[in-house]
This record gives structure tokens, C-alpha cells and sequence, in this order.
């Protein structure tokens, strides 16, 4: 999903100071296994709280930078229609950033940290995003797949332990999951068109569909973090889980479309009912997460530009509230 789990370097866990004693430990436990939601106020591992701040922070990031591949095709949308919906779905990414960002900060950590991590390429966010958007049909193969891909990731997370993420996930999957039907109908319209909007199409989901399974994360067997977020509630399926869920539900919408998956080992296993799938090419996943992916450098100078041009906003914004509370006082 737009988190993958990804690790970083990072400091000892008690580097708080705070007293995470085992009895501590059992208690907060012991709230986790009765299905309490966890708040800012209550105490917590400290241990908890960093992984929350990681997954939370390369979410909304992720939500971010994930305006860019689209944003590129508003000026350039087929007809008014589709730019209007395409308008508002890069408005609800924004949303979706916002309130994570929002969300992320009740764990103690400022906004503007955070933004300087994304900025300064020290924060990590979902490698899917460092993808080129190519043909139009890749505007509708991002919102079936990518958005799709989030859905499957995100809707578990309405259930996780801690209140502020669980609750905005919310709305952020109503919002995603009209998302992921616009994208399908992009590509229904294209494949039921000429000969050359459906080859488009099919070219689009053979350049996202590896990507795509790519947002799941690293196998369950290498990913380092899945055993204890599953034991806190803040992962309810793995990794491995998730993406079979994804390639099971996927596969017959591309057979609706009449177009074909690009794995020569696809198939339906009768017996499980699942489909059984190809080899992920990991060193790709690798390459992207670690600055190598095509459009990597693209997109962090796009939101640097963004953030150092909407500096008047900011300081409009600061000098207002410094008025109002100068107002107030008096
Ligand atoms: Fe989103
Ligand atoms: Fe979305």
C-alpha cells in the first residue's frame, strides 16, 4: 500500500527515556487484545508510537506525492468531463495527505518535520508514485489499480488500534474507492473504443501491473516490521495476504476489459480458488525505493518548487493568526 513497510535506520527505541516495563507492556497489550482503540493521551510503547510515526508519516507522503503522476494530465484531459472528475480526485489525494499529516502530529511530531524529511529525500513514501504517466490511459490504470492496491491496504486500517489513523481512514476510503471506479471506467471506455485506445490500455496496465503488486510491500518472509504491527492491531494481514487479495479480485476485472494481465504464470488454482502469480522483480522495487526509479528526482523537485512558491501562503496564513491572537489579547 502507500506504506510497504519500509524501513529506516532508526534510533533505539528508548530513546524517550520513557519506562516501557514489562508491566507496562502487558497492560497496553492487554487494551490491544480487547480491541481498545489507543488515543493520543494514553500511554504507549515508545516502540509503538515510532512505527506509527513512520507508517503514518510515509502515508501521507505517499498521498502527496501521489498528486504528481495525475496532476500531470489535468491540463490535458480528453474532455471537460473527465478533467472536472480528475480535478477533484487530485483534491481528495491533498485531503487524504492532510488529514494523515493531521493524524500523524497527535503522536507528537510537527508538520513541519515532517515536510522537511519529504523534501530533503530523507523520508520514504510509496515507490508506485515514481512512475511516469505516459498516455492518458495511464491516468485510468492508476485509478483502477494504484487506488485499487490502496483500498485493499486501507481498508484494514479502519480497524486499526490507533483512534486518529483508524478514524481518518474512514472517509479516506470512501474517497478512494470512487477513485478506483473512475479509473475502471477510463479504461472501460477506452477498451470499448478504437483499436489504438484499446491497445493504449493494454499498454498502460502491462507498464502498472507489476508496480502495482509492488505496493504491497516486501514478502512476508522479508518484511521486518509485519509480526509486531500485526501483534499492536496496526496491521491486520500481511503483506503476501493482501496482494493475493488484490491479484484475486483484479485479474477478472482485466478479463471484463478483454485485456491481458502481463504474467505467463497467472493462473487460477481450482482447488483454493485463488490465483497463483509470477515472480515480483524485487531489485526493481529496490532501485525505486532507494532514488532510482525514473521520475524519483522529478517528483521531489516538483515538490519543492511547490512548497518554496507557496511560501507567501504560509506567511499570509502566520501573520493572520498572529493578528487574531494580538486581537485577542487585547
Ligand atoms: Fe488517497
Ligand atoms: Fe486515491
Amino acid at each position: 500500500m502507500y506504506t510497504q513497510g519500509l524501513d529506516q535506520k532508526d534510533k533505539a527505541a528508548g530513546a524517550t527515556g520513557q519506562d516501557d516495563s514489562a508491566e507496562r507492556l502487558a497492560a497496553f497489550q492487554a487494551r490491544i487484545d480487547a480491541d481498545e482503540k489507543i488515543e493520543p493521551k494514553d500511554w504507549m510503547p515508545a516502540a509503538y508510537r515510532k512505527t506509527l510515526i513512520r507508517q503514518m508519516s510515509q502515508h501521507a507522503h505517499s498521498e502527496i506525492v501521489g498528486m504528481l503522476p495525475e496532476g500531470n494530465w489535468i491540463t490535458r484531459a480528453p474532455t471537460l468531463r473527465r478533467k472536472a472528475i480528475l480535478l477533484a480526485k487530485v483534491q481528495d489525494e491533498a485531503g487524504h495527505g492532510l488529514y494523515i499529516y493531521g493524524a500523524t502530529e497527535t503522536l507528537g511530531v510537527s508538520r513541519d518535520e515532517l515536510v522537511a524529511d519529504l523534501l530533503s529525500g530523507k523520508a520514504k513514501y510509496s515507490s508506485i508514485f515514481n512512475y511516469p504517466t505516459i498516455t492518458w490511459a495511464d491516468v485510468g490504470a492508476i485509478g483502477w489499480l494504484v487506488d485499487g492496491a490502496a483500498i485493499m491496504n486501507q481498508i484494514p486500517l479502519c480497524r486499526c488500534s490507533y483512534g486518529p489513523y483508524a478514524r481518518s481512514m474512514i472517509r479516506v476510503c470512501k474517497e478512494e474507492s470512487f477513485h478506483q471506479r473512475q479509473g475502471y471506467e477510463i479504461m472501460l471506455t477506452l477498451c470499448r473504443g478504437t483499436e489504438e485506445q484499446k491497445r493504449m490500455a493494454q499498454d498502460a496496465l502491462e507498464r502498472w501491473w507489476w508496480p502495482s503488486l509492488m505496493m504491497f510491500g516486501p514478502g512476508d518472509a522479508n518484511s521486518s516490521h509485519s509480526a509486531q504491527s500485526m501483534a499492536w492491531k496496526i496491521k491486520r494481514f500481511s503483506n503476501d495476504d493482501l496482494r493475493q487479495k488484490f491479484v484475486d479480485v483484479t485479474v477478472p476485472q482485466a478479463e471484463y476489459l478483454g485485456l491481458r494481465v502481463p504474467d505467463d504464470d497467472l493462473e487460477l488454482d481450482e482447488e483454493t480458488g485463488h490465483y497463483r502469480f509470477g515472480e515480483i522483480d524485487w531489485q526493481e522495487f529496490i532501485d525505486v525505493i532507494n532514488g532510482k526509479g525514473k521520475c524519483n528526482r522529478e517528483r521531489l523537485e516538483a515538490r519543492n518548487k511547490a512548497h518554496d512558491e507557496g511560501a507567501w501562503v504560509r506567511e499570509a496564513a502566520q501573520a493572520y493568526a498572529e493578528k487574531v491572537a494580538a486581537r485577542e489579547a487585547a
